[in-house]
């Protein structure tokens, strides 16, 4: 399946994903076509570039609204052919007519057990509330934010003189190993998200 990757940072989680669908042995059964990133001279770019990877930016602040840049995006990964979207650290948020679009073709990974700690400051908040265990979630992207049908999680352990820093070094080891198992559930047709947002596992 052609895979695009939409970013906004330093990628390390496309990394993740370029390294494994590249990789014979792993089965992914995908292929990372294009990158888009909101933002120019990231280090996400640079990867995909050094990957020999077709990248593009599209500025969100070159658009009226949210709903003109989305469809900018979408006019992008439809002449490149994508079939499955994957939200790697792309930290804007997706107009209703895009989700819908590619319901059930889209996923996001996320830096906690959610449903807990949704939201874009994960680590401070599980840091505040002195939980001991965190982790990280690849979800389908509903209209909701970070609500989607739960494909994989792991669990990772707060310690305690973790730093925002520190914590979200662990959990994206646990990100890069996720992601692309992810990635394959679906590149290979072993889940199906359904209309009443439940998955079918088919294995
Ligand atoms: C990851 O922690 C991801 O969960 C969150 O943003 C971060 C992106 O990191 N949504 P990277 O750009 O993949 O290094």
């Amino acid at each position: 399946k052609k895979v695009g990757v939409l970013i906004s940072g330093s990628g390390t989680n496309l990394q993740s994903l370029i390294d494994a669908t590249r990789d014979p042995s792993q089965h992914i059964g995908a292929e990372i076509v294009i990158v888009i990133s909101n933002k120019p001279n990231v280090e996400g770019l640079k990867r995909a570039e050094k990957a020999g990877i077709k990248t593009v930016v599209v500025k969100h602040a070159d658009y009226p609204n949210r709903e003109e840049f989305d469809a900018a995006m979408t006019v992008e990964l439809i002449a490149a052919e994508v079939e499955i979207v994957c939200l790697a650290g792309f930290m804007r948020i997706l107009s209703n007519t895009f989700v819908n679009l590619w319901r059930g073709n889209l996923i996001n990974v996320h830096p906690s057990l959610l449903p807990s700690f949704k939201g874009a400051h994960a680590h401070k908040d599980v840091l505040a509330a002195g939980v001991r265990v965190s982790g990280c979630t690849v979800h389908f992207v509903e209209t909701d934010i970070d609500s989607g049908a739960i494909i994989e999680q792991a669990a990772v352990p707060v310690l305690p003189h973790d730093t925002v820093e520190s914590l979200q070094e662990r959990v994206k080891i646990a990100e890069h190993r996720i992601f692309p198992l992810a990635l394959k559930y679906l590149a290979t047709e072993r889940i199906h998200l359904n209309d009443d947002n439940s998955i079918t596992w088919n294995y």
